[in-house]
């Protein structure tokens, strides 16, 4: 039986992807691969909805798509691709803008906030019109399943409204997706503030690791991790908020459950979880770094994986956009 269909996508809006993109999104991503069949992207075409410095985005949309290779996105079982490559993605999206309400967009709570803060007046058309690029993203390759966060709920909802007013409309086209819940994500918070969600647009600067810092630096940030006051390695993410968070990032990198970490340190304090951890983070980085230069050492290389991997979307999502063309009256 054919294997069902899941999509994701990634920006590439930052020179390097951190722990809380690993260990809530993209560790799954390497996992569905196993019973799925699966179409991962950089999605460069969301990450002009707001200014970009051409030169940068180009080295960032490699550098994401080299980090991808290295945890183990494996282009011969996932189409691996950028975004722009496939112009499948802007065409579907046009045709959805049209049956998009101007209301129903305009509800987009994702839009408001990040509209709010830019001012309505600089915040780009592109801005308001990104989830239906998304939708289009979704409907291209009549994916079964689409991992969602609590922040894209939204979203996923209205790619599912399109289709469904699509298909009501204009004979059946797309497959309906279903939101598909990640197992084994961890929600990772910020080492200097473990109330707030790790980010790359963090206010600390200590809080945030990065995949691709220096070693040396991210082992630093963890030992100097905020903890309580306590002494006692316990997970209780309510009162112990950041050794809480240190126990999830440690769990997750070394397979350990969390309450064989609890009973390893009982006697032993929060400098020597902070030290250890450090450690695994330091054998876990170093080898994946290494893995990262020798695809950005072979640029040539890298861009025929994604060219084969744009080949092998588009046999998929110019199938759909025919169908599409055709119903529409094209
Ligand atoms: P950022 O918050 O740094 O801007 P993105 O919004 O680009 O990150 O997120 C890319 C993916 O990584 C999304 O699937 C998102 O849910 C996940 N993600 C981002 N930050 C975290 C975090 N702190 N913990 C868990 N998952 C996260
Ligand atoms: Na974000």
């Amino acid at each position: 039986a054919a294997r069902p269909r899941v999509l994701s996508g990634i920006q590439p809006t930052a020179d390097s992807f951190h722990l809380g993109n690993y260990l809530g999104a993209l560790r799954q991503w390497v996992r569905l691969q196993d019973t799925h069949e699966a179409f991962y992207m950089v999605v460069d075409l969301h990450a002009i909805t707001v200014e970009q410095d051409p030169k940068v985005l180009r080295q960032r949309t490699r550098v994401a798509a080299a980090q991808l290779l290295a945890i183990g996105i494996d282009p011969r079982r996932s189409a691996l691709f950028v975004q722009s490559h496939v112009p499948e993605h802007a065409q579907l999206s046009w045709v959805l803008e049209c049956q998009t309400g101007f209301g129903e967009a305009g509800r987009m709570t994702q839009f408001k906030d990040k509209s709010a803060k830019q001012g309505t007046d600089r915040a780009s058309v592109g801005l308001f019109t990104y989830p239906v690029l998304q939708a289009a993203d979704i409907l291209l390759y009549q994916a079964n399943s689409v991992p969602v966060g609590e922040d894209q709920r939204q979203h996923l909802e209205l790619t599912r409204n399109l289709a469904q007013r699509f298909n009501n409309r204009l004979g059946k086209t797309f497959t309906v997706p279903e939101p598909y819940i990640l197992k084994d994500t961890a929600k990772i918070y910020d080492l200097q503030d473990p109330t707030a969600k790790m980010s790359k647009s963090a206010a600390t600067a200590n809080g945030l690791v990065e995949l691709l810092d220096e070693p040396k630096r991210s082992a630093k940030k963890v030992r100097s991790a905020v903890t309580d006051t306590g002494r006692e390695v316990v997970f209780d993410a309510e009162n112990k908020a950041g050794v809480s968070n240190l126990l999830t990032i440690y769990s997750a990198l070394s397979g350990r459950a969390i309450p064989e970490l609890e009973t390893a340190y009982e006697g032993k304090g929060y400098g020597d979880l902070k030290k250890d951890l450090a450690e695994v983070l330091v054998e876990w980085v170093t080898p994946l770094q290494a893995a990262v230069k020798s695809y950005l050492d072979d640029v040539a290389e890298l861009d025929k994986i994604l060219a084969a991997g744009a080949e092998q979307a588009r046999e998929v999502a110019s199938a759909t956009l025919a169908r599409v063309y055709e119903r529409i009256g094209f």
